[in-house]
């Protein structure tokens, strides 16, 4: 008994290890897509950093679409003068109706703010920015950015706070992503003609290469795969059976409060109060939140 005991013990503890490094290997997950050489996975695959000078920037992409998942990644952004650059990581499908959901950092000369930008398309369809400061300096440390993406909401959340919500409306006539897998996408980039004060600041190429860090990666997904989703955790935390509980995850009264605090003190750009953009009026999700 006490052999078989302790066979099963190391059974349990060769799995445990197992799931655990499957949680944030870049090797397994992610595919560099671009770059000639500036996209890197460094540790045994802990780490991964990308990198842009005058000639290229450059990108990776996760192995797996999703449909559907709470996908948690940790970035530290180009530190010092990163005017000019647009670091981006999103969820994105493929074709002209495609949906996406976006996280874009928008670099700044030294000590001066990043604006982290986001969006959600559905169906081809974006024009849904909302952009915030940050109440902290995102290149001094990695921040956990997340999106929660389920039939019923999308959240984008920093550090566990979550700064925009984006509701299932379809009962409106809106359409909500929600057929098409998504693959992970970032990049770095000169976006100069826009990024910093509207293409005022432009990237001072002396400060070449500009690098930004990414660790940690978590997803708890429906995986697709020849035609249909499969939904699992891949955290060595979760029981077998609790572990979907984000797919019909919402946000609670402190969360709320949370994304009220967020909205009120760091928000600076809600399209659903740009009537000047929208003379026609706002688009329908706005007038009902
Ligand atoms: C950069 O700093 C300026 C001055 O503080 C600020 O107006 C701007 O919003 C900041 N961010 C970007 C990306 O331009």
């Amino acid at each position: 008994m006490a052999s078989l005991a302790s066979v099963l013990g190391l059974f349990v503890l060769i799995l445990s290890i197992f799931i655990a490094t499957s949680a944030g290997n870049f090797y397994q997950d992610f595919g560099i897509t671009w770059g000639d050489g500036r996209a890197k996975i460094l540790n045994n695959g802990e780490l991964l950093t990308l990198s842009l000078d005058k000639a290229s920037g450059s990108g990776f992409q996760s192995n797996n679409e999703y449909l559907f998942g709470k996908i948690d990644m940790q970035l530290k952004l180009v530190p010092g003068n990163s005017a000019g650059t647009v670091t981006a990581y999103y969820l994105s499908s493929k074709g002209s109706n495609w949906d996406e959901i976006d996280f874009e950092f928008l670099g700044n000369l030294s000590g001066d703010p990043y604006i982290l930008h986001t969006n959600v398309f559905s169906q081809g369809k974006g024009n849904r920015e909302q952009q915030f400061y940050l109440w902290f300096d995102p290149t001094a440390d990695f921040h956990t950015y997340s999106i929660l993406w389920n039939p019923q909401r999308i959240v984008f959340s920093v550090d566990g706070t979550p700064i925009r919500e984006f509701k299932n409306k379809e009962s409106m006539g809106v359409p909500f992503p929600k057929n098409q897998p998504m693959r992970i996408y970032s990049s770095l980039w000169n976006a100069d003609d826009w990024a910093t004060r509207g293409g005022l600041v432009k990237t001072d190429w002396s400060q070449a290469p500009f690098t930004a860090s990414y660790r940690n990666f978590n997803a708890n997904a429906c995986v697709w795969s020849s035609g249909s989703s499969s939904c699992s955790s891949n955290s060595a935390s979760s029981s077998a059976s609790g572990n979907n509980a984000w797919l019909s995850e919402e946000l609670d009264s402190t969360s709320q409060q949370r994304l009220q605090w967020v909205q009120k003190n760091y928000m600076i750009y809600n399209y659903c109060s740009d009537t000047k953009r929208f003379p026609q009026g706002l688009p329908t999700e706005c007038n009902m939140s």
